[in-house]
């Protein structure tokens, strides 16, 4: 060690000048001379600047390019004000809109000359919606609520954190379809149980629907509700696969799979060949759970609302709601081509399915469930207006427990310990920091509701219109959403709703 401190004593200055040097050219020979990397191979040594760049390009563009606007999927502006407001902080802005309010596509709510006069306890009145009537234990659900998320595509903080927020915030948490674990049942919260094309958590070991743990489900007071997956607005025709290396003890449990091997969930159910079909297996399931269910899928084909309301005509058997799910929606992990090229996007998919259910006079009895980018509480005033009863979010809750959108949910290095596994990220996330976040945010998108409702002089969600939503179509031509799709008038139908 000496003789090395007294070596570079005397030639510090020979090494600092070609120390570098041949570093340099160890790195630009071995440039060249790979094969893999053209740029490199062309550009030694600067070239892996360009790789360099790639790397963090993601991170520069969302902190320092991106206009608050741009940013996909989830704007900048919209995170703010769910970070804002899960934490009450500051959620107003200054100076006027930065939207534009020209730009055709834009979509804006027509106030009332004569608003409501409504004071702070009204704005906070969670205006519930019964589902599933005609059972034996009708649920009354939130008008906003936490859209399936599996604990496998989340980790287990994340799941509690939202799970306890649901309980606070008196809404239900969808299980997703990964199964009900331990961590859907810290709270008590209601929970919504999924059931996925590979039925984790209610399936016999060859992946068999088991219905003894359907029932198992169907008796806990917690479980209020089953959502039935045909599919998912961000991969639909798409079932998914569970990776091996993600399958630790616990999810092993709640799915009822093995762990060392990776776990395919098929792109659809196989109990059923049809419309038919399916509605005659929820109809046996509702009878012995006397809870309510209902089916959730992303609309590819018009064909089969007209099909499924011919088999509920002929069978007198129905799904208690429908949950429609925009083509906007996301997921832990899908292939890019059925998150960019598959199913209708929210609204669209939302006004049709309305009509089809009224112009059948079953509007009253079959609750709509929508989710897709429903982030604010105007978003949920737009989607009432066009057709929905009631909405599930799913990044908007994600946002409220630290989502920083680096959109890595599909690699387990979540950095806000969200959808991860990796004991050290979890670590970041404090489950009981983010339980008041969940409920704030909750409590404010229920508060923006209220308040865009009665600026639209109404008192009740059911009195929305589509007439009460406007849409640049042009430079200069706005029309009303009802003019663009008329909404049928309720048949045949007794009692509320819109
Ligand atoms: C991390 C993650 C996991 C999801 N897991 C499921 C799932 O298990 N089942 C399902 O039907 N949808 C799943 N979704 C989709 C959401 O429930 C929701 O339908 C979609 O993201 C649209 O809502 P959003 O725009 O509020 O996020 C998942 C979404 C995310 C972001």
């Amino acid at each position: 060690m000496t003789n090395f401190i007294h070596f570079f004593d005397q030639h510090a200055g020979t090494i600092l000048i070609f120390g570098p040097i041949i570093i340099l050219l160890i790195v630009a020979l071995r440039d060249i001379t790979q094969t893999q990397h053209t740029i490199k191979r062309n550009y030694p040594v600067v070239g892996v600047l360009r790789y360099l760049l790639e790397l963090i390009g993601p991170e520069l563009r969302q902190y320092l390019f991106h206009d608050e606007r741009s940013d996909r999927p989830i704007p900048r502006y919209l995170r703010t004000w769910v970070y804002a407001n899960s934490k009450r902080q500051l959620a107003t802005v200054a100076f006027g809109t930065k939207k534009d309010m020209d730009k055709p596509g834009t979509m804006l709510m027509r106030h009332s000359h004569f608003p409501i006069n409504s004071t702070e306890k009204e704005l906070d009145i969670d205006h519930k919606v019964t589902i599933g009537s005609k059972r034996r234990f009708p649920y009354n659900a939130s008008l906003f609520n936490i859209s399936a998320m599996s604990y496998g595509a989340l980790g287990k903080n994340a799941v509690q954190a939202l799970n306890n927020g649901a309980k606070v915030a008196d809404c239900f948490h969808n299980t997703g379809e990964g199964g009900v674990s331990k961590y859907h049942l810290d709270s008590g919260a209601d929970i919504c149980v999924q059931v996925g094309t590979a039925k984790f958590g209610m399936r016999h070991a060859n992946g068999d629907f088991d219905e003894n743990k359907f029932l198992e489900l169907a008796h806990m007071d917690q479980v209020k509700m089953f959502e039935i997956k045909l599919s998912q607005g961000a991969k639909p025709g798409k079932g998914g696969v569970l990776p091996k290396e993600k399958i630790t003890d616990e999810i092993a449990a709640a799915r009822g799979i093995e762990k060392g091997k990776d776990v395919i969930s098929p792109p659809r159910h196989k109990e059923w060949e049809d419309e038919e079909g399916m509605i005659r297996w929820i109809d046996d399931l509702q009878n012995k759970s006397g809870k309510p269910i209902g089916i959730k899928f992303c609309l590819g084909r018009k064909g089969f609302m007209r099909r499924l309301i011919e088999a509920i005509k002929k069978t007198n058997m129905m799904p208690d709601f429908i949950t429609v799910d925009g083509a906007e929606g996301a997921t832990g992990a899908a292939p890019q081509a059925h998150t960019d090229y598959l199913g209708y996007p929210l609204k669209d998919a939302l006004m049709f399915i309305d009509n089809a259910l009224r112009e059948a006079g079953l509007r009253d009895e079959i609750k709509l469930i929508a989710s897709g980018k429903v982030i604010t509480g105007a978003d949920l005033a737009i989607m009432i207006a066009l057709g929905a009863d009631l909405c599930q979010g799913a990044r908007g809750f994600m946002l409220s427990i630290g989502c920083i959108h680096a959109l890595k949910c599909n690699t387990n290095h979540c950095p806000a310990g969200i959808a991860t596994h990796r004991p050290w990220l979890e670590r970041g996330l404090v489950i009981k920091e983010k339980i008041p976040r969940v409920a704030n945010y909750h409590h404010a998108v229920i508060h923006e509701f209220n308040s865009m409702m009665h600026a639209c002089g109404k008192t009740h969600p059911s009195e929305f219109k589509r007439s009460d939503i406007m849409k640049v179509v042009d430079f200069h031509k706005i029309v009303t959403m009802d003019e663009l799709i008329p909404q049928p008038p309720l048949k045949a139908c007794q009692g509320e709703t819109n």
